[in-house]
Order: structure tokens, then sequence, then C-alpha cells
């Protein structure tokens, strides 16, 4: 059996890795173990990837693209570059053949299998997203992993203790918190949380603002409002440098924020960790509060935490650090952070390889972390989100919602999809819609049956019924009595086999 590989497609860094002879391993790039997530094109048509292409960002920012994972899900986002236009989805392939391509040389074979992670407080049309860009790079998805349980197992494969852990993973672009239950080889995703736009660029624009604000005061300069190629070139130079300084403060008490030639000005910045931990200080409250919360749906004081595992190239601040110290408890910090994730994601790609006897005695119970559901009329006839899903429900699952039609002789219920947790359908995220036609439209009320999936990858399908009226709907609407509206599955399954029951649409296009 060929080898399928693990892929940590990160915001700032991607990383690949596989399990053979019995033992995980980083597959290197270039000699590094991850490989930047940026792409570059030049003049020409020559596209680059990875260290080449960051190395471009300075001298050709209009021509590279990087953290591009932030706009998965984005349908509106493009971008122009070099006469194309892109998107995400397009940027994140290039990255993912790429680095495949570079696998597949390590191991002496084409590689096309992958599992890919994903932020698990990533939503259904980011997942959907990151597994078109694994197809568009022409790989066979096997399987889409939260990050944190990929951490988890990579983790828990070598320790044999039951354990309650908590995984704190603050990336380039991203941070999610999980919390999982590791009772032998079995990890049970308890609590999910965290935010898909929070990570290391954050720290870093923290940085910046404070870098332009002093720069304006000493030079006059505003670099924040220069709209120009050169402000756009100084902004760029701006980035770097605050990242290096970020970068030198997890190591020493002070450094310089410096750019020798700024627009015509030399900027020179002294920056100490005191006055850096302030800065970050609105980033880090923003992180345990979503600690916070995801212990309380959890159920959990952040005393029946054994563990908190620090994931992700943020969590080298120290100030991180000590937050989680003082927030939950002293972290434990997984050797590896950079590499952790694409370990995990190999263990369970091993398992659609490895022979029977073999195989990785990994089982994966996950949670949702949002709450799927429609909007219906409720009895004072408001527009009401009711959730089919409720967030923190083990998937894959499969749930329905009987409702019905609101007005005489209606021919058409439209049904829209959304994800949050307002009442107010308007507060959540519209995911989407669908028209059941109703035929024939009835006097009476004829009942309508909302059916979501969620598969084994967080990807939502989304199915209408229209049930039939009368003796044959009278289990159904017993069970939807005595269960809050819930649709009885297994006997709206039997109605629409033996064709008494109307499947007009499946699956949404979120
Ligand atoms: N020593 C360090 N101190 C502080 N921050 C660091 C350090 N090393 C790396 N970082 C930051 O870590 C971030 C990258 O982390 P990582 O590689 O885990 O992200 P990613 O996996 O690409 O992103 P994500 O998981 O959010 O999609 C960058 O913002 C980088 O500046
Ligand atoms: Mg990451």
């Amino acid at each position: 059996m060929p080898y399928a590989v693990g892929i940590d497609l990160g915001t700032t860094n991607c990383t690949v890795s596989v399990f053979r002879r019995g033992v995980v391993e980083t597959l290197p790039v270039e000699g590094k173990t991850t490989m930047p997530s940026v792409v570059s094109f030049r003049d020409g048509g020559d596209v680059l990837v990875g260290q080449a292409a960051k190395a471009r960002t300075l001298l050709d920012p209009e021509h590279t693209v990087a953290s591009a994972k932030r706009f998965m899900g984005d349908r509106e986002k493009t971008y122009q570059v070099s006469g194309r236009n892109l998107t995400p989805v397009d940027v994140a392939s290039i990255v993912l053949k790429r680095i495949v391509e570079n696998a597949s040389k390590t191991l002496g074979e084409d590689v096309s299998d992958a599992v890919i992670t994903v932020p698990a407080y990533f939503t259904e049309a980011q997942r959907e997203d990151t597994k078109h860009a694994g197809e568009k790079a022409g790989l066979n998805v096997l399987r889409l992993v939260p990050e944190p349980t990929a951490a988890a197992i990579a983790y828990g494969m070598d320790k044999g203790k039951d354990q309650l852990i908590m995984i704190y993973d603050l990336g380039g672009g991203t941070f999610d918190i999980s919390i999982l239950a590791v009772k032998g080889n079995v990890f049970t995703v308890k609590a999910v949380g965290g935010d898909s736009r929070l990570g290391g660029d954050d720290f870093d624009e923290a940085v910046i603002t404070w870098a332009a604000k002093q720069f304006k005061a000493q030079s006059g300069i505003d670099l924040a409002g220069d709209t120009s190629r050169e402000g756009m070139k100084a902004r760029q130079l701006l980035k770097e440098a605050a990242e290096t300084a970020k970068i030198e403060l997890s190591q020493s008490s002070r450094t310089n924020v410096i750019i020798p030639n700024c627009l015509g000005h030399s900027l020179d910045l002294e920056l100490s960790v005191t006055e850096f931990n302030a800065l970050c200080e609105p980033l880090l409250a923003r992180t345990v509060s979503h600690m916070k919360s995801v212990l309380a749906d959890a159920g959990l004081k952040p005393a029946d935490i054994d563990r908190v595992i620090l994931v992700g190239g943020a969590t080298k601040t120290p100030a991180v650090r000590e937050i989680v110290a003082r927030e939950i408890k002293e972290p434990y910090v997984a050797d590896r952070v950079d590499e952790v994730v694409s370990h995990g994601a190999a263990l369970v790609a091993a398992n659609f390889y490895l022979p029977e006897e073999d195989m990785l005695p990994i089982e994966v119970v996950d949670v949702t972390g949002h709450s799927l559901g429609i909007d219906v009329l409720n009895e004072k006839h408001e527009v009401t989100f009711v959730p089919v899903i409720p967030r923190q429900t083990k998937y894959p699952c499969r749930r329905g919602f009987m409702g019905a039609t609101s007005r005489p002789m209606q021919d058409e219920v439209l049904m829209q999809v959304f994800r949050g947790e307002d009442v107010n359908p308007e507060k959540n995220a519209y995911l989407g819609e669908l028209s059941l036609p109703v035929s024939p439209p009835r006097v009476d009320f004829v009942p309508i049956g909302s059916i979501f999936e969620l598969d084994a990858d967080g990807i939502i399908h989304f199915t209408a019924v229209q049930l039939p009226i009368g003796s044959a709907s009278a289990t159904l609407i017993d069970h939807a009595m005595k269960h809050n509206n819930e649709l009885d599955l297994p006997v709206v399954d039997r109605l629409i086999s033996s064709g008494k029951a109307k499947v007009r649409t499946v699956a949404i296009k979120t």
C-alpha cells in the first residue's frame, strides 16, 4: 500500500509527516521541518512556494500571497496577482501541491492520499474549502482532522494514562482550544472553542500599530495611511521587523524594532517585554475568555484539567505561558510544538494504509463548536433560530427538526440554514438556503422535515423533506410533541424509501 501523509496546513507554515517503520516522522522541505504557506508569482509565469516565496514578501509584495488560510470559507475573497484572479482555495492548493511533491520525492513514491488538519473552530464552509484545496492539488483527502485533536493524538500515543487534557493552540492566524478526555487510545473531544482570526499575526499587528504611532510622533510620517508603493513596502518591512522583535522578546527582556531606511527616515524603537506584554494584553485576554467558555461548556473547573498542552509557534511567547499558568495551570510544553499537529494527522493517515493487524489503536470522538439550525416561526409568529445540531454535539451525526407550513395553501417553504447561538437568526451566520416546493398545497398545515447531517469531516449536508399528512405522519407528530420537535429519523427514512415522503433537495451549498 502506498503511504498516506498527514498535513498541517497552517496560516504561516505547513508541515507534512508520515508514519513509517513504526514511527512518525516529519518530512523536511528544503532542510526545514516546516514550509512557509506563501506563494509568489514571478513575471514569466514562475510560481514560487515556501521559503523562496517568503523571501519575496519584501521584494515583491504585490505578487506574493501569505496567510490565505485566514480567508478560507470567504467566497468573496480573491487575490489579483500577475493578471490572475486567485481564491484562497487556489492559494492553499498551490501550497499543498508543493508540500506533497516534496513528500513524494523524500519517500520515493507518489503520494496522493492525505489527512489534512483544520482548526477545530473552522466552520463547515472553511472545512469544505480546505477539502477543495486538497482536491485541487490532486490529493485524495482521506479525512479532515481538527488540529488540537491531532496534537492530542500525537501526544497521547506514547502515554498510557487516562487524563483530561486541554490543548491551547495559538498559531499564526488561528486560536484553537479543545478539551479532550484520553482513555487508553480513545480521544473524546469534550468541548471546543476558539477564534479563527486570532494568532501570532495579531501580536505582530499590535507591535506594528505601536511602532507606527511612535514613528509618526518622531518623524511626522503616517505609515499606516501611506498608500503608495513605497508605503506598502515600508509596512512590509515593519511587519518583518515587528515579528523579529516579537520572537526576540521570547528570549530577552528588551529589543529594538529597526528599519534603517523607512521612507527616508531611520526607524529605531526600543521595546521592552513589559511594554510588549501590555500591547498583547487584549489578545491574551481573548484567549482567556475562550478558555473559560470552553471549560464552562465541558462543565469543568480549571482544577479538573490534568494537563494543558501548548501547541503552535505563538505559544513560545512567555506571556502566553504565564497567562495559562495563572488561569489554568502550569502548561506542559510539547516538544516540537510546530510539528505535533502534522504528526497526529500522519498517525490518523496511517490507519488508511496499514494492514489490519498493524493498525494503530486510535479512536476519535469529536464534537462541533457551533450550533447548526434553521429559522422558524414561533407561536408568537416571530422568526426564531432553532438549533437542530446543538454545539458540542458528537459527530458524525444526523439530526432532524419537524416543522410545518405556516399558512394555508402555502406552495413553497424557504428554509434558511444558520450557524450560531442567538435566538435571532440575523445575529447568526447565514450558511445558505433552499426552497422546498409543497405539492399539492393544502389548506391544512403540511408537515416539513429538516435534516442535518454532519459528516466525519465536519461538513454539513442539509435535506428538506415534505412529509405525508394524516395517519402516515401520526407517529412522527407524536414523537415531535414529546421530544421538542425532534424528527424521528428512522421513521422518516422509511417514509422516504417507500416514496411516501418527498425529498426535494439535498446538500446545501454554503
Ligand atoms: N519564538 C517565538 N516567539 C513568539 N512567536 C513565535 C516564535 N516562533 C514563531 N512564532 C510565531 O508563531 C506563529 C506561527 O506559528 P505556527 O507555525 O504554529 O502557525 P501556523 O500553524 O502556520 O498557523 P495556524 O495554526 O494559526 O493556522 C507566527 O506568528 C510566528 O511569528
Ligand atoms: Mg498550526
